[in-house]
C-alpha cells in the first residue's frame, strides 16, 4: 500500500510503500480516506518536535484522519461505518497504564504514550491502519468529508472544558474571547467561539495584510481581526477590551505570558502553542501579580480523549459549511501530495509559515491528504 512518510529534520513528505497491516484481536483495519495537515505536521517534518518509532529512520505522517471501516475484526464495529481515530497509544513496551486505563490518555505524561503520526508511532497518511476498536470514534456518513476537522476540533474541545474548569468555583459569565493565531486551530476556534459556543464578542489575531481569506472567515464569522503588528497582545485591553477567555494558538512563546495582560479580571488564558525552546525576559513581578490580584488563569493543554473527540462531530454538525469549506483551502491526491505540504517544499530559507503559500491566488489555510474518495 502507499503511505506518506518523512525523516523529521532531512526530508520533505514522500509516498512510499508498506506492507497492508494486519489487525490484531480487538483491533479493526480501516481503509484511511482523507487527513489533515497542521502546524504539527511542520514541527514534525523539520524535526522539532516528535520523533520516529523505535527502531526506523521514517515516520508515516498524519494525525487527523477519517476513514472507513474495512474489517471489524470481531469487534463492535461495523463494516462500512466511517471512524475517525484517537491519537495517542500507551508506549510500545507496555499494554496499558494507568492513564489509558481511566481513557485519559491526554493526561498522560512524557515517556507514558506515544502519538500516532507525531511521536514514537506510525501515523494514518496510508492506504491501511489498524487500530483497537476502542481508539475509533465512529461519525456519521454526511459528516465524513469533514472527519478530519475532528481531531483539531476536539484539541479545542478539552481546551475550553480545562478553562472552564478552572473557573468552575465561581459563578463565571465569559462573554468575550480572544483568539490568538489564524491557523487551522486558530480559524476553527474562532468559527467555535461564535458559532457553536455563543460568545458575544470574539475576537482573533493574525499577522496578514489584507486582502487575506483568513481575515474573510474571521469577519464573516462576525468576530474582529486584530493585527498583531498594530495591536500587540498586551494592549488590547486598552484598544478593544479585556478578555474572560484567550485561546493561543501562534506557538509564539511570548503569547504565554502576554495573554496575562489581555485578560479581563477573573479570566482564563489556554495555551495550545508547542514553540521551540527561546529565551527573553518577562516582568514576572508584574505578572505574577496580575495573575493573583485579578484571580487570573493560565491553563495548558495537550491532546484530547474520546470523549472530546464525540463532542467534535457533535460541534463539526453545527459549524457552518462555508467556514468548512473556505478553511479547507485544498484536498489533494497522492499524485499531488507535495501541494498538501506547501511549506515542506520551499527554500529552507523561506521555510516559515505561510511564505510558501502567500500569493493571493494560491494561499493555503488547511490543507488534506485525500486516499479515497468519500
Ligand atoms: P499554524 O498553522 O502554524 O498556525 C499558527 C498561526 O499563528 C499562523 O497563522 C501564524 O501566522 C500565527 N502567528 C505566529 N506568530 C504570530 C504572531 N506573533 N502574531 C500573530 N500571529 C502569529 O499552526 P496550527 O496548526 O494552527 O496550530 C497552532 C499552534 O498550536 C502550533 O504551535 C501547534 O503546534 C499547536 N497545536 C497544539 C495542539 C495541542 O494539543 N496543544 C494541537 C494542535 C496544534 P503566520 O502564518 O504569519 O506565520
Ligand atoms: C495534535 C495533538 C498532539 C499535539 C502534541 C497536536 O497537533 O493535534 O493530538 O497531542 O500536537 O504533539
Ligand atoms: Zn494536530
Amino acid at each position: 500500500m502507499k503511505a506518506i512518510a518523512v525523516t523529521p529534520g532531512a526530508g520533505v513528505p514522500e509516498v512510499v510503500e508498506r506492507p497492508v497491516p494486519e489487525p490484531e484481536s480487538g483491533e479493526a483495519l480501516v481503509r484511511i480516506c482523507r487527513v489533515g495537515v497542521d502546524g504539527t505536521d511542520y514541527e514534525v517534518i523539520r524535526g522539532t518536535h516528535g520523533g520516529v518509532p523505535d527502531g526506523d529512520d521514517r515516520l508515516v505522517l498524519g494525525h487527523e484522519a477519517v476513514g472507513v471501516v474495512e474489517e471489524a475484526n470481531g469487534t463492535a464495529l461495523e463494516e462500512g461505518q466511517y471512524v475517525v481515530p484517537t491519537v495517542r497509544r500507551p508506549p510500545a513496551d507496555v499494554e496499558t497504564n494507568e492513564y489509558f486505563e481511566r481513557g485519559e490518555p491526554d493526561m498522560a505524561p512524557d515517556g507514558e504514550y506515544v502519538e500516532r503520526g507525531i511521536v514514537g508511532a506510525h501515523g494514518f497518511m496510508a492506504e491501511y491502519i489498524t487500530s483497537p476498536a476502542d481508539d475509533l470514534v465512529p461519525i456519521p456518513a454526511e459528516l465524513a468529508q469533514w472527519g478530519f476537522l475532528v481531531e483539531p476540533i476536539s484539541i479545542t474541545e478539552k481546551a475550553i472544558e480545562h478553562a472552564r474548569a478552572t473557573r468552575s468555583a465561581f459563578d463565571w459569565r465569559p462573554e468575550s474571547a480572544l483568539v490568538l493565531g489564524t491557523g487551522s486551530l486558530g480559524l476553527l476556534t474562532t468559527a467555535m467561539f461564535t458559532q457553536t459556543l455563543d460568545y458575544d464578542r470574539v475576537y482573533c489575531l493574525g499577522r496578514s495584510d489584507r486582502p487575506d481569506p483568513t481575515i474573510d472567515i474571521v469577519e464573516r464569522l462576525g468576530a474582529t481581526y486584530i493585527d498583531s503588528r498594530e495591536t500587540p497582545v498586551p494592549e488590547i485591553p486598552d484598544v478593544h477590551e479585556p478578555m474572560d477567555i484567550v485561546y493561543e494558538a501562534t506557538g509564539h512563546a511570548k503569547h504565554a505570558f502576554e495573554s496575562i495582560e489581555a485578560l479581563a479580571p477573573n479570566g482564563v488564558a489556554a495555551l495550545l502553542g508547542v514553540p521551540d525552546d527561546w529565551s527573553f525576559e518577562v516582568e514576572g513581578g508584574r505578572l505574577h501579580r496580575e495573575l493573583v490580584l485579578h484571580n487570573k488563569s493560565l491553563v495548558g493543554s495537550v491532546n484530547s480523549n474520546y470523549g472530546h473527540f464525540e463532542a467534535a462531530i457533535d460541534t463539526l454538525s453545527g459549524l457552518p459549511n462555508w467556514v468548512l469549506e473556505e478553511t479547507v483551502s485544498g484536498v489533494y491526491g497522492l499524485e499531488s501530495v507535495d501541494r498538501a505540504f506547501p511549506e515542506a517544499t520551499a527554500p529552507v530559507a523561506a521555510a516559515g509559515h505561510g511564505s510558501a503559500a502567500s500569493s493571493d491566488d494560491d494561499t493555503t489555510i488547511k490543507t488534506a491528504v485525500e486516499f479515497e474518495d468519500i
